[in-house]
């Protein structure tokens, strides 16, 4: 465990670039962490910001970052050497379940956080991802587990929402007698979560998500990173169906940086800036 006020400065090992938007991080660096979790990563003069761990061993972790805005592009131009301050780990991360019947959900850049929790899963766990396109698609031979892929513009796998798919396997199972999903894990654009979460709830399948909001101290001081009456960086990042039915501010608005709420649609405007 990382102090949780005053960064630890380390530096950063090994870059690897994956595509034009997505790149991973290592520092060797020993974090007790549970996936899920997130911790503050500060650019010195530049700013601080929440990741969750995309590759974690007793030695060494690694963050996926989307390149889409001011610090996000300085972390990916950072070079073997560079120092970065680390807080945390942070948050509760997923409940793990050990159940076969159990689906994950990745949209974009939400593989990232999902990774580490994959390799906790059952392998014969459902696994769809969706992105953009195909060259957009994150840690394609990263696991030995097959995925059913969805991309906007049928570049790969099927041509349209993670939904879709998720939708036609508990048909499938339905349809065929089989034991339903356990649990369905879900990270991505809130809107996909959602979407996620009602699907789910619609045939009572328990999921969870990982939400994203502002974050400024990381562990439930600076009130930030609300999201109707939870704190998302303490009693979150991650939230199962029970407690998403009680936000209404899901998948509807968010804090900015001055603590002014607007539409989710804003603040995803103003976060990739
Ligand atoms: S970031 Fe301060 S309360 Fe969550």
């Amino acid at each position: 465990m990382i102090a949780d006020q005053r960064p630890m400065m380390i530096r950063l090992v090994e870059k690897t670039v994956h595509n034009a938007a997505y790149t991973t991080l290592f520092f060797d660096f020993a974090i007790d962490y549970h996936p899920g979790q997130f911790i503050m990563l500060w650019i010195p003069g530049i700013d601080e910001k929440p990741y969750s761990l995309s590759y974690h061993s007793p030695t060494r972790f690694g963050i996926t970052i989307e390149a889409k805005g001011i610090f996000s592009r300085r972390a990916v131009a950072m070079a073997p050497g560079d120092p970065v301050g680390i807080r945390g780990p942070f948050g509760n991360g997923f409940n793990i379940v050990s159940s076969p019947h159990v689906a994950v959900v990745a949209g974009g850049c939400g593989m990232a956080p999902l990774a580490p929790l994959v390799t906790r899963l059952h392998p014969d766990l459902c696994f769809i991802h969706g992105a953009r396109t195909k060259q957009f698609i994150l840690f394609p031979d990263r696991f030995d587990i097959p995925r059913h892929i969805a991309t906007d513009d049928g570049s790969l796998g099927h041509k349209g929402l993670v939904t879709d798919l998720l939708a036609a396997e508990i048909q499938r199972r339905a349809n065929r007698a089989q034991p339903q999903f356990d649990r369905v894990y879900a990270c991505g654009p809130e809107m996909m979560m959602h979407a996620v979460f009602t699907l789910c709830d619609t045939h009572g399948i328990p999921c969870q998500v990982s939400l994203e909001r502002y974050m400024r101290c990381g562990f439930g001081v600076c009130g930030a990173c609300v999201c109707s009456d939870q704190v998302v960086c303490k009693d979150g990042p991650v939230f199962d169906s029970n407690q998403l039915k009680k936000m209404p501010d899901f998948n509807r608005t968010a804090l900015l940086k001055s603590g002014h709420a607007v539409p989710l649609s804003e603040y995803v405007t103003w976060r990739c800036q």
